[in-house]
């Protein structure tokens, strides 16, 4: 007889003390915006991705969302995070993949804990150069962070779609402007979670998704330019490594990869790799 997995739970904890958010309250720089109500859809959304404004504590360094000259966007408190409502626009079972920065984890759970999920697992977007090394130019006090976080947490029950049983939790690409996540995402949760989709905080109209945030219309230009060097792309080592190393064809790099027949080309004429005529047989990997 076999038996359902169970997945692992934390111990209950009976000395729960009461939780202080290492970030102390700071004014935002600029007033903070209305909260508009949450779509709701019959059922309730199944799969929800949330990219919420932190208010940071240290707002003088250009990373910070509201710097006075880069105005970024608007913050909001962890309290009116915490209060958004996501527990009654989601089905009884759902799932919440959460963005929270490094130095905000506790507060990341803590909202997860309030919207009614619980955590179980994470996704690590690492961040790359083109040539596949670590992106350095990231910010930190005590690390230079190349990673960030994307927690995972279920309400009620329900496991991931079979496809991610082979899905690694880790998401590697190019970064793009400040704050930005990788687009990478959605297929990488499409494939994992059910729908319907809800994105909270969003800046892009998505096919697929209902989108939620002040800067989710497609009339609204999101504030926050696009610096040089930040505009993603492809990882040109590992489409030249699939290729050459790997010998795969350009078709099954691009079903692995989920790039177009289109991208992967063009990344393996960007790294100066030569390419195999149509047709030939593969060499042989020794
Ligand atoms: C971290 S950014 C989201 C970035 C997005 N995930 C991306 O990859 O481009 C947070 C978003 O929340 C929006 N926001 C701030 N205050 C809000 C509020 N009160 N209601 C709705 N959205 C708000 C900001 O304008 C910003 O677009």
């Amino acid at each position: 007889m076999s038996a359902e997995p169970v997945a692992p739970t934390a111990e209950p904890c009976e000395t729960r003390t009461e939780f202080k958010s290492a970030v102390a309250p700071v004014q935002p720089l600029r007033p903070e915006d209305d909260v508009a109500p949450l779509p709701q859809i019959a059922g309730g959304f199944q799969t929800v991705m949330a990219d919420p404004p932190w208010r940071f504590q240290n707002r003088t360094g250009k990373v910070a969302p509201e710097h006075r000259r880069l105005d970024r966007y608007s913050t909001m408190t962890l309290e009116n995070i915490c209060d958004l409502d996501v527990d009654s626009v989601t089905a009884n079972n759902a799932h919440l993949y959460l963005w929270v920065p490094n130095a905000l984890l506790p507060e990341g759970l803590k909202v997860m804990e309030n919207w009614g999920f619980r955590y179980v697992s994470n996704v690590i977007w690492a961040k790359r150069r083109k040539d596949g090394g670590p992106d350095g130019r990231g910010v930190g006090f005590y690390f230079r962070n190349v990673t960030e976080i994307l927690l995972f947490g279920v309400k009620g029950s329900m496991r991931t779609l079979p496809p991610a049983r082979s899905q690694v939790n880790m998401i590697e690409t190019r970064k793009r402007e400040h704050s930005r996540k990788p687009d990478e995402q959605y297929d990488f949760i499409e494939r994992c979670s059910p729908g319907p989709y809800l994105e909270l905080f969003a800046r892009y109209p998505r096919a697929n998704w209902t989108v939620w945030g002040n800067e989710a219309s497609e009339k609204v230009q999101p504030r926050g330019k696009v610096y040089k060097g930040y505009q993603g792309g492809v990882i040109e080592s590992n489409v030249a490594w699939l290729y050459q190393q790997e010998n795969k064809s350009i078709r099954e790099i691009s079903d692995e990869t989920g790039l177009s027949i289109r991208k992967v080309n063009q990344s393996l004429d960007d790294a100066g790799v030569e390419k195999r005529r149509p047709g030939r047989p593969k060499a042989r990997v020794s």
